[in-house]
């Protein structure tokens, strides 16, 4: 069973293991070699994690029944969602889906009215099962690496 609680700092270094496994075996699906590892090698660090975690934002990491973080999401104050990841182990067992229903219900209980994220091409259907829309798909470069991703959102 996977159970959710808020993030803290101290699962900065259990997230930033997360988002490395992830981007390379999940993210891999969709993207070259060359944009996998521009991904996963310009991505937050544990210290930046840490500083994500501590800036005021609300975070959710799902724990999996050995006590391991294996997923995470977080919610801006302006209904930006800035991370979501899922551990490779426990991918395709609807723990993206799970998380996706706590930023829901924290963003309602916020008053947002509006969910916005930057999707990879492997988490826009996931985000589309969820009530998301792509408004459009965003060229850019990471490095000298290019890559796309969706600008999507959903409105409460
Ligand atoms: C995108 C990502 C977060 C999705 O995580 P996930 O937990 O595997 O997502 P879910 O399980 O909720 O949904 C994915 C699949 O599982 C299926 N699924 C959902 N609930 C399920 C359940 N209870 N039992 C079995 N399968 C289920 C879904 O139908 C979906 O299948 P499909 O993709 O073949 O249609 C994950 O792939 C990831 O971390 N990718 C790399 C990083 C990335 O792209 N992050 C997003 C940056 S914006």
């Amino acid at each position: 069973m996977i159970t959710l609680r808020a993030m803290r700092e101290g699962d900065a270094e259990a997230m930033a293991g997360v988002y490395r496994r992830s981007v390379r075996a999940l993210g891999a699906r969709d993207y070259t070699p060359e944009q996998v590892d521009a991904w996963a090698s310009r991505g937050p660090d544990a210290a930046r994690f840490r500083q994500k975690i501590g800036d005021g934002r609300q975070g959710w990491v799902a724990i999996d029944p050995e006590s391991h973080i294996c997923g995470f999401v977080d919610l801006e104050a302006d209904g930006h969602v800035d991370f979501l990841y899922v551990d490779p182990e426990q991918a395709g067992q609807g723990v993206a889906g799970r998380l996706l229903a706590q930023v829901e219900q924290a963003a309602r209980s916020a008053g947002l009215t509006r969910l916005y994220v930057e999707a990879s091409e492997t988490a826009r259907p996931v985000f589309e099962r969820h009530g998301y829309s792509a408004n459009k798909r965003r060229e850019f470069q990471i490095g000298d690496v290019a890559i796309h991703n969706y600008a999507m959102e959903r409105t409460l």
